[in-house]
């Protein structure tokens, strides 16, 4: 089978194609055939062992190979057709369509998956393209502002970096826990990050984000831009400063969050089935829309990389690994706004609605200059 393949850390071009043999799904584990898989902020952080914070680059390499990476396909978001089930599995069978997260594997024609992670029957009304622009983004943003922040409804919730690969599903995430919510992004964000369900948006352009006010009562961080003696003064008693990257730094300022009656949730995501299960049930009720900014063809997975490291997006990059089964969104309405080819890199606004999602999208594709689908 056709895998990306890295044998050293480094940039785009460490990645090639090659001819590996197809795994063979053990006790407990399914083999899928992938019809799309995202490139992550996670894939390019592995990829280059740029490991932020927490997570230097000595215990990233500690983890992940020393001098060069253990695993040697990435890819973590998936969503492709089950080709053979292992034994003992019964959830799933030949044929099913599926989606989900684990790590690595899945920049590949096969990929093989634990039967009882985070792996899900696909929803109908999603398309691979689509439902592999979830997992990483929206798992991230349900597990930290659900579980880890447990926001409320009514409180105030700041999302820094709002239009970004965890930034634009964590906007809709809050807004369907019933949250007041401010996004920043760069400008040009402001009409899909007010779409996704932002109330109030911020171009940190103009204002940085350490120079907004709140009160807020949960300030999530995707970027990095803000540390919690920034972003203090800005939360309200009880308020949670929640950094998606974070350092020894931010450890050692839990005391004095305390002390200002404030809490730092420092926590690393557990990608889970419940999760998946979750997001499933938001997306049937109309609350959770796949985001996605461009696909790729499975042989540009460079220039996939290139654009994910630009670290400038609207949510999701997938590579469509079946363009002939999946190139055309399903009816799911979802924003995907470009289609790269390998050869012309030309976009082409692109964009599957419901009648009753006009209100829902008209804005946002008259931000980007392009017409929805007929
Ligand atoms: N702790 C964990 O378990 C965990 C789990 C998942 C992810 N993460 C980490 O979370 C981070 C977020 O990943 P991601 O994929 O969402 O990143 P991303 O897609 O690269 O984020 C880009 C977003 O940040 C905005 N942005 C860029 N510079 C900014 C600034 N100075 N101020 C405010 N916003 C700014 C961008 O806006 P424009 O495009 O408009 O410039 C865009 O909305 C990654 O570093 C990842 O490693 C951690």
């Amino acid at each position: 089978m056709k895998a990306a393949v890295y044998k050293q850390y480094g940039g785009p071009e460490v990645v090639q194609m090659e001819e590996i043999a197809r795994p063979v799904p053990g006790k407990g584990e399914i083999l899928v055939r992938i019809g799309a898989a995202g490139v992550t902020t996670a894939d390019w952080r592995l990829r280059a062992a740029a490991f932020p914070g927490l997570i230097s680059t000595v215990a990233g390499r500690l983890m992940f190979g020393v001098l060069r990476p253990r695993k040697r396909v990435l890819g973590s978001d998936f969503a492709g057709t089950v080709a053979e089930v292992g034994e003992g599995v019964t959830e799933f069978a030949v044929g099913d369509r599926v989606f989900g997260f684990q790590f690595g594997g899945a920049h590949a024609e096969y990929a093989v998956v634990k039967a009882d992670g985070a792996v899900l029957k696909t929803p109908e009304i999603l398309g691979d393209v689509e439902a592999a622009a979830l997992p990483f983004g929206a798992l991230c943003a349900l597990e930290f502002l659900d579980r880890f922040a447990g926001v409320k409804p009514g409180e105030k919730v700041l999302i820094v970096g709002a239009s970004g690969g965890v930034g634009a599903y964590a906007v809709q995430v809050a807004n369907a826990l019933g949250a007041e919510v401010t996004g920043v992004a760069s400008g040009e964000r402001a009409e899909l990050v007010t779409a996704l369900g932002a109330n109030r948006f911020v171009d940190y352009r103009a204002t940085p984000p350490e120079a907004l006010s709140g009160p807020f009562d949960v300030v999530f961080d995707t970027v990095g831009a803000l540390s919690y003696p920034q972003a203090a003064h800005m939360l309200a008693a009880g308020g949670r400063f929640v950094p998606l990257n974070f350092g020894v730094a931010d450890m050692g300022k839990s005391r004095q969050a305390r002390r200002n009656g404030h809490e730092i949730i420092l926590k690393v995501n557990g990608d889970s089935k419940e999760g998946l299960r979750q997001l499933t049930a938001m997306i049937a009720e109309g609350r959770l829309h796949p985001v996605i900014d461009r696909i790729y063809p499975f042989a540009a997975i460079r220039e996939a990389y290139a654009h994910v490291e630009s670290r400038s997006r609207k949510g999701a990059v997938v590579l469509d690994l079946a363009p002939a089964r999946t190139c055309r969104a399903g009816p799911m309405p979802c924003y995907c706004v470009q289609r790269t080819s390998v050869r012309s890199l030309a976009c082409v606004g692109e964009f599957s609605h419901r009648p009753s999602m006009a209100a829902f999208a008209t804005p946002v594709l008259a931000s980007w200059n392009r017409k929805p689908l007929t």
